[in-house]
């Protein structure tokens, strides 16, 4: 049944139409595909480092075979053809070019991301690339990883040599995925590599990433010939308080997880209230005159990733991370300084990451961020969802019926074109993810991708939902 534009509040809709030229695609991760970790002098990154150390993964799960993506580029690249993508969104892994972080280029590592942007051309699709999708090369880390400022300028070298590598063929380039994540979860909660607990840490952390973000668009803008997008991807949060406390705890995330980004990206400025909130932690000396500027490059395009919405309110009474002395727990969770704040259970229905499902949080997301920054066009860069998938075997071949995915597609791509309908400049949608994959600490306990993953004989088996898509990408028309 194709139902009106107008009123719906399920998001349930088909037969909308996205204007000429939306780009669909899908996206994935380095590490979290490829395998073959120590193949053609990869050197290792923290995300090997962590996977290997008991307890930190799911079922000590690692990504030393992962999707095995690294020897079925081909097969790879003829999914994505037959699905019809317009774009395909990948990550490059920054110890697979420079093993330890520094130095020459490893030509094997160059050779690989060639052959898959060759092998996307070839097909008509479009190379988006992103430099950093949180595998840093452990040596970094060995010298304090995204707390050293030198790493930014490591970056920078980095992204100079993918930039002289691939930068006639490149069609965006994204600096940094979810910085919040390398910096909070890596730094603050421990929850990723490198598994460190240290607020202050977690700050200079944020600070020297998208400082790396502003010295590589520098450097690639000396070499590329191709006049590419240039760009970078956060996961911003849609953050609904609860009761009288909820709008200072709104303050709070909305500081730490969104304008402490968007400030200094955006508008060349770090908010002031983030500082202060922080204060106690850090003072923020590692922001040298002239960051700022460098941090503020214009971008073509701001890639958005949205999956769920968050509520909050402050503790009633004392926070399980304030002591009987009144100090906070420091590294307990990865909001720095904002250990006041609770977060509440949503109502569902809910992904397998337990996540609540609420497609009106993107078209929220996406008309708040064009009413701030009206002139800057947006793209979805990631948008999906994990549920336990089932492959049943039928006459025509194994098959995964994935209802659930389909239905949340169907409904976050009507929240995106409702969107536009209000005017938001929305180039593009790349759904996560274009196979299943490790899911980082949930290591292969959830699956996201369109494509299943046999993970026993690395067989792929295209789910209904990436068929579904196949019907969406051809026509430019939300199906049934
Ligand atoms: C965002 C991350 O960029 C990606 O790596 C991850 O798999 C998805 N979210 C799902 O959690």
């Amino acid at each position: 049944m194709t139902v009106s534009r107008q009123g719906n509040p399920d998001y349930r809709d088909s037969g909308l139409e996205f204007p000429e030229g939306f780009i669909f695609g899908s996206a994935t991760a380095a590490y979290q595909i490829e395998g073959a970790f120590d193949e053609d002098g990869r050197g290792p990154s923290i995300w090997d480092t962590f996977s290997h150390t008991p307890g930190r993964v799911e079922n000590g799960d690692t990504g030393d075979q992962a999707s095995d993506h690294y020897h079925h580029l081909e097969e790879d690249l003829d999914l994505m053809e037959s699905l019809g993508l317009h774009a395909y969104r990948f990550s490059i892994a920054w110890s697979r070019i420079q093993p330890t972080g520094r130095g020459p280029a490893n030509e094997k590592g160059l050779a690989f991301y060639g052959r898959l942007v060759d092998g996307l051309l070839a097909r008509g699709i479009r190379p988006i690339a992103t430099l950093y999708h949180w595998d840093l090369p452990q040596a970094l880390e060995d010298e304090g990883g995204w707390t050293n400022r030198d790493t930014a300028y490591a970056f920078a070298d980095y992204a100079r040599i993918m930039g002289e590598a691939l930068g006639d063929r490149i069609d965006t380039w994204t600096t940094l995925n979810e910085p919040w994540c390398s910096a909070y979860l890596g730094y603050a909660s421990g929850a990723h590599a490198p598994g460190r607990t240290d607020d202050a840490a977690a700050l200079a952390a944020v600070h020297h990433l998208i400082l790396a973000h502003g010295l590589a668009i520098t450097e690639l803008k000396k070499v590329v010939t191709n006049d590419p997008d240039f760009s970078i991807t956060l996961n911003l949060h849609v953050i609904r308080g609860e009761g009288e406390t909820g709008p200072e705890a709104v303050r709070q995330i909305d500081g730490l997880g969104n304008r402490v980004f968007l400030g200094p990206l955006l508008t060349g400025e770090y908010p002031a209230d983030v500082l202060a909130d922080t204060a106690g932690i850090t003072d923020w000396s590692f922001v040298r005159p002239g960051d700022t500027e460098i941090i503020h490059q214009p971008l073509d395009v701001l890639g958005v990733n949205y999956y769920s919405t968050t509520l909050v309110r402050l503790w009633d009474g004392v926070s399980p991370f304030q002591h009987s002395d009144g100090h906070m727990d420091v590294g307990a969770s990865p909001w720095p300084g904002a250990e006041r704040v609770e977060f509440l259970a949503q109502p569902g229905p809910y992904t397998e990451m337990g996540w609540n499902i609420e497609p009106a949080g993107l078209e929220e997301l996406l008309v708040k961020l064009h009413d701030e920054f009206p002139d800057q066009p947006l793209m979805i860069t990631e948008n999906g969802a994990a549920f336990a998938d089932v492959v049943v075997q039928e006459p025509a071949g194994p098959a995964v019926h994935d209802l659930e995915r389909t239905d949340y597609l169907r409904r976050h791509f009507t929240a995106a074109h409702r969107a536009i309908q209000r005017g938001v400049d929305l180039r593009g949608y790349q759904v996560w993810s274009f196979m299943d994959n490790f899911e980082w600490a949930y290591g292969y306990s959830k699956r996201f991708g369109i494509v299943y993953i046999d993970y026993d004989t690395e067989a792929r088996i295209p789910k209904d939902s990436a068929l579904w898509y196949r019907s969406l990408v051809s026509t430019g028309i939300i199906p049934e």
